[in-house]
């Protein structure tokens, strides 16, 4: 057997057997298959699909890659939760603290940022010291110990996805619903997780962009998860403007520390009670949704949450005192307020294009190898369904460097669009 034969088959759109994927998905990991028959094969993909039989045989090669953790001697139920990813997307930092002070314990692997689509670890990495590269030792006796963990996928773990994730990054492949399905849920299997919560964004911002095609790799998820006998819930939340105000690396921290404290904005609030209500469902911390969302409520407002955080930032080696005093987060040279052209009612914020300008302000990547500026990004300060004056305040841009900062400009000014009558608010959930 050959790589390119499986390059060429999945090119000509004939079915791939299980040996096949077996076989290139090892010589991947291997090496055996370089960087570029991967980006090929993945492309292929793309372009002509799988079937859920392909697809599940990928994620469960991919899942078994590496090592395969198991956490039934450090938690009664390990849970986990995931995004397919968007912009202003930083529920993890928020909700892991809320349900690990509610008595859930919950230890996540998160990702970098993929595309226009923030990632968890970057964002986290702009907490000086904070470390994401636990060991699975580090990574159990923190479980224990205090509940919560936030890291980076081991090295060990599901490699297939972590060397693939990367290379879908810098070459177009991302937005494919094989590749996604068995990317997210070949590492929540490989990490051990026995109740996933999965939150499918679907909008402009996020890679799936029709309800049909966010149903589509919600239900192939489902499956694969009942497959591998691990309880799976997917939620469906809109991603057509950001999630919350802040785009950006440590502009993103700093407002999950607000909401945390019992501030922050209202949508990015009631999204994350809601995947909380979810996570302590499935958990068995909680009798029903209801009753989760209270317990998530009340872990916001007593405090409890904040300290989870506090506590997580400590063990993980990051500095305390940022999290105390948030202004210590170093602030880009350029902080230029930018003010609505028109009046009238925001009718849409297109989530994409903002998320594209703060990668194109220095927030994520163009290569593999790019470092991200954990100070740049975007705040809008409206939503969409907001009534707006001429010269009223509608975002503000923070950069450091001046050229990018007037193509982001230009580019946030496009993603607004307003209405003259009423414009509906977005709802934050789907059926
Ligand atoms: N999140 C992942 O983990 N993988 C993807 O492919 C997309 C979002």
């Amino acid at each position: 057997m050959r790589a390119v034969d499986i390059i060429i088959k999945k090119r000509d759109k004939i079915e791939l057997n299980r040996e096949e994927i077996e076989f290139f998905i090892k010589g991947f990991v291997s090496g055996d298959a370089p960087d570029y028959q991967a980006s090929a094969f993945a492309m292929a993909v793309l372009l002509n699909g799988m079937t859920a039989r392909e697809t599940t045989d990928l994620t469960l090669t991919m899942a078994h890659s590496g090592d395969m953790l198991d956490l039934s001697d450090t938690v009664d139920l390990a849970v986990d939760k995931h995004s397919s990813g968007g912009v202003g997307d930083k529920t993890s930092i928020a909700v892991l603290p809320i349900v690990a002070a509610c008595g859930l314990p919950v230890g996540k692997m998160s990702g970098r940022g993929l595309g226009f689509s923030g990632g968890t670890l970057d964002k986290l990495e702009s907490i000086p010291g904070y470390r994401v590269d636990l060991t699975t030792e580090e990574f159990k006796k923190q479980l224990k110990e205090i509940g919560i963990v936030l890291t980076g996928q081991s090295l060990t773990l599901a490699p297939a996805d972590g060397k693939l994730y990367a290379l879908r990054d810098v070459t177009g492949t991302v937005p494919s619903i094989p590749l996604i399905a068995s990317s997210i849920m070949s590492k929540k299997i490989a990490a051990g997780a026995q109740a996933i919560v999965l939150d499918v964004k679907v909008g402009l911002g996020a890679f799936m962009q029709t309800l049909d095609e966010a149903r589509a790799l919600a239900n192939l998820m489902i499956d694969i998860g009942k497959l591998a006998g691990r309880e799976t819930v997917a939620l469906l939340s809109d991603m057509n403007q950001p999630l919350g105000h802040a785009v950006g690396n440590s502009l993103e921290v700093v407002e999950a520390i607000e909401t945390l404290q019992g501030g922050g904005p209202h949508d990015f609030r009631e999204h994350c009670l809601h995947v909380c209500a979810h996570l302590l469902r499935l958990g068995k911390r909680a009798k029903n949704l209801e009753d989760g969302r209270a317990q998530a409520a009340k872990a916001l407002a007593d405090g409890s949450a904040f300290e989870k955080f506090r506590a997580l930032v400590k063990a993980q080696g990051g500095d305390a005192s940022y999290v105390d005093d948030v202004s210590k987060f170093p602030r880009a040279k350029r902080v230029e307020a930018v003010e609505s052209p028109t009046s009238g009612y925001i009718s849409q914020i297109d989530a994409r294009s903002v998320g594209e300008a703060s990668v194109i302000l220095g927030g994520g990547r163009a290569k593999k190898s790019d470092a991200v500026d954990h100070a740049v990004g975007i705040v809008v300060h409206r939503k969409v369904g907001d009534r707006i004056q001429k010269g009223d305040p509608l975002f503000t841009i923070h950069a450091n460097d001046e050229a990018k900062l007037a193509e982001a400009r230009e580019m946030v000014l496009a993603a607004h669009q307003y209405s003259a009558n009423f414009a509906q608010p977005l709802p934050l959930f789907y059926n």
